[in-house]
């Protein structure tokens, strides 16, 4: 939920941060803060807000430019949003400053035993608390290593964490851990930064290093060295990373998420690459171990994952039952990890995860490797915690994804799943012609999404003109109700209104009593077959005052006159219809959340991915 960095080389280290911070505030951003080891004094400098405001007092103030530094960006889970609360925290004494990913749960009993030592706290963090049981067990031996203190401490934690330690007393070398919270090692040219997130150190170097959960690692500007924390020495594994320096710019996009919505086109094509089976008529994906014969004995798909990711995987359900004819299972991960739920035999399981690094889509991973089941992961992310837990996985390649609500790393994720039922589908009842007209249509999705933006216009007026009103229901029957989750979720997430979603007959039992001249009916109606009843709904909703949104496809005709407004998306195959038919609700929650004044790259309270319970 936080962003951590760090740097130790031969450059002044507060703007290195800075940008650094700047390029994770998507991760969490109530406050900011780093600290600046500068002639034998840790100097912080904090913030409440975003980085910006943090960046205006380092110009305005900061003076120190030493060469070695950590940052953080907070999303607050102890202790309110204060300057007091927010990170680096500094030991007693101010020997060691620390930025913390993660929970130290056992906190009021460590915060006990150093109060029975002398020490006083200044914030309601538990950050603080494990900083400064490193001063003490620093103080116990002074002359142990820089990492030993912190390794003895970390014997001591209970809970999650991603850390970079820093000292007045090793003034060259900055400690690392984690323990169920990303961490990584960029290494650099005489210089080396760590992260929570590889796009903080991607304008720096392409080389990193992860380190895995009870890793440690001394850092200075030419040398890093990984260990455990019982001391062993884990293989450390280079990666190259494959994230371009501009997917985290603007690119003179006024936020992310309108940049994100734009780029989908790319990344679908992105997520098809090389994808394609020779014979035309299905679908390859290299990083998948299981062989054909595995898909055809399959007795269950079970989906598990959180958010968009779930409703991605709804979508996918429609598919592969349809298509495949293989019953599958969705479970939202939070809940999957805490119940026994029945498999069968042959139960591929599969976490999807853009972040890869979600903690309760990687519990679920977790558990059911526990249970001896085989997962594969569908994620964004290379190199992530769920990317290397899995056994294999398929790489969505969408690029980095910055706006907080997720667009083009949706749709990536349902591209992927699309061709996952293809590929399924075809060892099993699909015939050769039908899986071309599949292939065809998965081949036309980049060109047909760039039909559908031009969109764009036409949801800014609507959003205009209905973003005043104060309930949203998304409504849309089989491939479309994860659509209308989907599109609900979005508007919740960057307009902060109450937009809710069903499928489209269930409205009548119960949802119909929110119902008002108050209310705007959105139907992702794009399916010929339900036209018919779904013009009935409507008019149900209708007759009591609500105002209706109805979007359908280029062939569907009937009288346009007793609808408030009509949307057309081009007519498709269903393998791809639902990826268009959700851009349009992306840019009417995207106006609306910008005509109501918020903040839609960073919307309140939410993180880009919860590594938090
Ligand atoms: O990184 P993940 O895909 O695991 O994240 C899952 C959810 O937290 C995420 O989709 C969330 O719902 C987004 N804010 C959606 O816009």
């Amino acid at each position: 939920m936080c962003g951590i960095i760090g740097y130790v080389g031969r450059k002044s280290a507060g703007g290195i941060l800075l940008d650094g911070l700047q390029r994770m505030e998507y991760r969490g951003y109530d406050s900011a803060g780093i600290a600046v080891l500068d002639q034998g004094t840790i100097w912080p400098l904090k913030r409440v807000g975003k980085v910006a405001t943090l960046t205006r007092a380092y110009s305005e103030n900061f003076r120190h430019s030493g060469t070695i530094g950590i940052g953080h960006t907070r999303w607050a889970t102890h202790g309110g949003v204060s300057e007091q609360n927010a990170h680096p925290h500094l030991s007693n004494g101010h020997r060691f400053a620390i930025v913390h990913n993660g929970i130290v749960e056992n906190y009021e009993k460590i915060k006990q035993f150093l109060q029975e030592h002398g020490y006083v706290f200044f914030s309601e963090t538990d950050t603080e608390v494990l900083i400064n049981l490193i001063d003490y067990h620093y103080k116990k031996n002074p002359a142990q290593s820089f990492i030993e203190a912190v390794r003895k401490s970390l014997r001591h934690v209970e809970g999650t964490y991603g850390i970079a330690v820093l000292s007045t007393v090793y003034p060259k070398e900055l400690i690392v851990a984690r323990k169920s919270s990303p961490l990584l090692i960029g290494i650099g040219e005489r210089e080396n930064i760590v992260a929570s997130d590889a796009a903080a150190v991607a304008r720096y170097t392409k080389r990193v290093i992860y380190l895995n959960d009870g890793e440690i690692a001394s850092v200075t500007a030419d040398n890093f060295s990984i260990s455990t924390l019982d001391a062993g020495a884990p293989k450390a594994v280079l990666h190259e990373l494959d994230w371009e320096i501009r997917d985290s710019e603007l690119e003179g996009y006024p936020h992310y998420m309108l940049k994100e919505i734009f780029e989908q086109p790319t990344v679908l094509e992105n997520a098809m690459r090389g994808r394609f089976s020779e014979d035309d008529c299905s679908t390859k994906f290299g990083g998948l171990p299981i062989t054909l014969q595995d898909l055809r004995s399959a007795d269950r798909i079970l989906f598990c994952a959180c958010g968009s990711a779930y409703h991605a995987c709804l979508e996918g359900k429609f598919w592969i039952e349809k298509f495949a004819r293989i019953p599958v299972d969705v479970e939202y991960a939070s809940e999957f990890r805490y119940r026994n739920a029945p498999m069968g035999q042959h139960t591929i399981v599969f976490v999807v995860s853009q972040s890869g690094e979600t903690i309760d889509t990687l519990a679920a991973l977790n558990e059911a490797q526990r249970r001896g089941y085989r997962v594969l992961a569908i994620t964004n992310t290379v190199g992530s915690t769920i990317a290397r837990a899995a056994e294999a996985g398929i790489y969505q390649h969408a690029g980095v994804e910055m706006g907080v609500a997720s667009t083009k790393a949706f749709t990536s994720q349902l591209t992927v799943l699309s061709m996952l039922a293809l590929l399924i589908a075809r060892t099993r009842d699909m015939d050769a012609i039908a899986g071309q007209q599949y292939v065809r249509a998965l081949r036309s999705l980049p060109e047909t999404v760039k039909e559908v933006l031009d969109l764009s216009v036409e949801m800014q007026a609507l959003a205009q003109k209905y973003h005043h009103y104060k309930r949203f229901l998304f409504l849309g029957r089989q491939a479309m109700y994860p659509i209308a989750l989907e599109g609900a979720l979005k508007l919740k997430e960057v307009a902060y209104v109450d937009a809710q979603a069903y499928p489209t007959a269930e409205m009548k039992h119960g949802p119909i009593a929110l119902v008002s001249e108050e209310t705007v009916c959105l139907f992702i109606a794009t399916q010929r077959t339900f036209w018919e009843k779904t013009a009935s709904n409507i008019q149900e909703v209708r007759a009591r005052g609500a105002k209706v949104i109805v979007i359908v496809s280029d062939d569907q005709i009937f009288d346009e006159r007793p609808y408030d407004e009509v949307v057309r998306i081009p007519a498709a195959h269903v393998g791809i219809k639902p990826i268009l038919s959700v851009i349009p609700l992306q840019f009417f929650a995207y106006y609306t959340g910008i005509l109501l004044g918020c903040d839609v790259d960073r919307p309140r309270n939410l993180a880009k991915s919860v590594t938090v319970e």
